[in-house]
C-alpha cells in the first residue's frame, strides 16, 4: 500500500480524492490546501484524512510516498520540485507545467532522482480514447491524414489561464497519445471575448512531422456541448463522440480512392461508403484507471504512460499555441527536438 497526500481541493481535487480513498492500494494521509474552508469540507466526507494548509508538513512526513498535485497551473511547478527534492513521487494535473523549461526541470530533476514523475492526462486512460488508439495501431484506418476536433460549451471561464491551457491539454495529449508524435508547428486564431486579455475561443491549427495536420476548436462559450472528434484515414473514417452515452466511436469504411490514369488522360476518384460500426467500449471511470496506473508504476518502478515527456510534449505546444494567438496567428515552430530526446525514453502503451 502507498502512503498518498493531495494539494488542492477546489474543483478537481474532490474527483481525486475519492478515487484514491476507493482504491485498495493507497492510504490517503493528508489533504493539503491553503484554504481551511476547503479543508473542513474535505474532513466532514473524510474524517481519516488529516487536513493541512502547510505543504512542509506534508513533505516532511516521511510516511508520505507520492503527493497528488491538483492546484492551479502556476503552483505545479513550485509544488512538484519541492515535492521530487522531498523525495516524494508526484502526480501532477495537466497541463504539468506553465512553461517548458520548468517541464524540462521536472523531468530532469525526477529522471536524476529516480523518482516517478505522471501527468493528469486523464483522457488517455478513458476507454473509448484507448480503443480508438487500438484502432488506429491496428492499421483499420490506414495512413492518417488528418484528425479535427470540437471540444466546446459554455464553460467555466478561467481567471488565470486562456481556453488554450485550460481545454488543449486535453486534446493534444489525445494526439500525443494516439499519433506517439509531438507537433512540430501551430497556429492559433482566438479571441477574449469576455474577459479582456483571457481568450475564450481559439481555433488551434497543427502540424506534424509525419505529414498529418489537426484543427482544435476549444471554446467556453458555446450554446451546446461538443466533445467530438474525427479521423480520416486512407482506408476508413473514425467519430469518437463523448458526450454519447452507448455509441461513443463509429468507424466508417468510407473513403476516396484515387485512380492513376492508365494512360494520357483524367484521373478518376471512386467514392465508398460501406458499413458504420461502433466498438463495444467498457464504462470505467478514467479517474479510477489513472490513480491504479500511478500506484502501479509507484510499485513496480513502471515508466507511467503520462510520464513527464508526455507532459512536456503538451506544454511545449501549448506554449507556442499561446504565442502564436498572442502574435496575430503566426505559425510558430513547435521545438520538437527538445521533447523527442526525453521522449524517446517514455514508454507509450495501452491504458490501465
Ligand atoms: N484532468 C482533468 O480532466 C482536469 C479537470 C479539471 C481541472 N484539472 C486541473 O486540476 C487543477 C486544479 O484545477 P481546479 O479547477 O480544481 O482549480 P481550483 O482553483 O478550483 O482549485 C485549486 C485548489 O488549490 C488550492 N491551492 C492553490 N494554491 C495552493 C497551494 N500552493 N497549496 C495548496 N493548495 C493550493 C486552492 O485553494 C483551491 O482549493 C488544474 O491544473 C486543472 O487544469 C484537470
Amino acid at each position: 500500500m502507498k502512503t498518498v497526500a493531495l494539494v488542492g481541493y477546489g474543483y478537481w481535487g474532490p474527483n481525486l480524492l475519492r478515487n484514491y480513498i476507493e482504491l485498495p492500494q493507497a492510504w490517503v494521509e493528508w489533504l493539503c490546501d491553503t484554504r481551511p474552508e476547503a479543508l473542513a469540507k474535505a474532513k466532514g466526507r473524510y474524517p481519516a484524512v488529516k487536513g493541512t494548509t502547510d505543504y512542509d508538513v506534508v513533505l516532511s512526513d516521511p510516511k508520505v510516498d507520492a503527493v497528488v498535485i491538483a492546484t492551479p497551473i502556476s503552483t505545479h511547478f513550485p509544488l512538484a520540485k519541492a515535492a521530487l527534492l522531498a523525495g516524494k513521487h508526484v502526480f501532477v494535473e495537466k497541463p504539468m507545467t506553465g512553461s517548458t523549461t520548468e517541464a524540462q526541470e521536472l523531468v530532469a530533476l525526477s529522471d536524476k532522482l529516480g523518482l516517478t514523475l505522471m501527468v493528469g492526462h486523464t483522457f488517455v486512460f478513458s476507454p473509448p480514447v484507448h480503443k480508438v488508439k487500438q484502432i488506429i495501431d491496428s492499421g483499420e484506418l490506414g495512413d492518417i491524414f488528418f484528425v479535427t476536433s470540437s471540444r466546446v460549451n459554455l464553460g467555466l471561464h478561467q481567471k488565470d489561464v486562456s481556453v488554450v491551457w485550460d481545454l488543449a491539454p486535453h486534446d493534444l495529449s489525445i494526439l500525443h497519445y494516439w499519433l506517439n508524435e509531438t507537433p512540430n508547428k501551430v497556429a492559433v486564431s482566438g479571441r477574449a471575448c469576455i474577459n479582456p486579455g483571457i481568450p475564450d475561443v481559439a481555433f488551434i491549427n497543427l502540424g506534424f512531422p509525419s505529414g498529418i495536420v489537426a484543427e482544435l476548436q476549444v471554446s467556453w462559450l458555446s450554446p451546446v456541448k461538443l466533445r467530438r472528434t474525427i479521423v480520416v484515414g486512407s482506408k476508413k473514417m473514425l467519430l469518437y463522440d463523448d458526450t454519447e452515452t452507448v455509441e461513443k466511436v463509429k468507424i466508417f469504411d468510407h473513403g476516396v480512392d484515387f485512380k492513376e490514369p492508365e494512360t494520357f488522360g483524367e484521373y478518376q476518384l471512386s467514392y465508398r461508403t460501406g458499413d458504420i460500426v461502433s466498438p463495444k467500449i467498457a464504462g470505467t471511470e478514467p479517474l479510477g484507471l489513472e490513480a491504479t496506473h500511478f500506484l502501479d508504476c509507484l510499485e513496480t518502478g513502471k515508466r507511467p504512460i503520462t510520464d513527464g515527456a508526455a507532459g512536456l510534449s503538451v506544454v511545449a505546444s501549448l506554449e507556442a499555441a499561446d504565442y502564436s494567438l498572442r502574435h496575430d496567428g503566426v505559425t510558430r515552430p513547435i521545438d520538437t527536438a527538445k521533447v523527442t530526446d526525453v521522449a524517446a525514453r517514455g514508454t507509450v502503451g495501452g491504458a490501465g
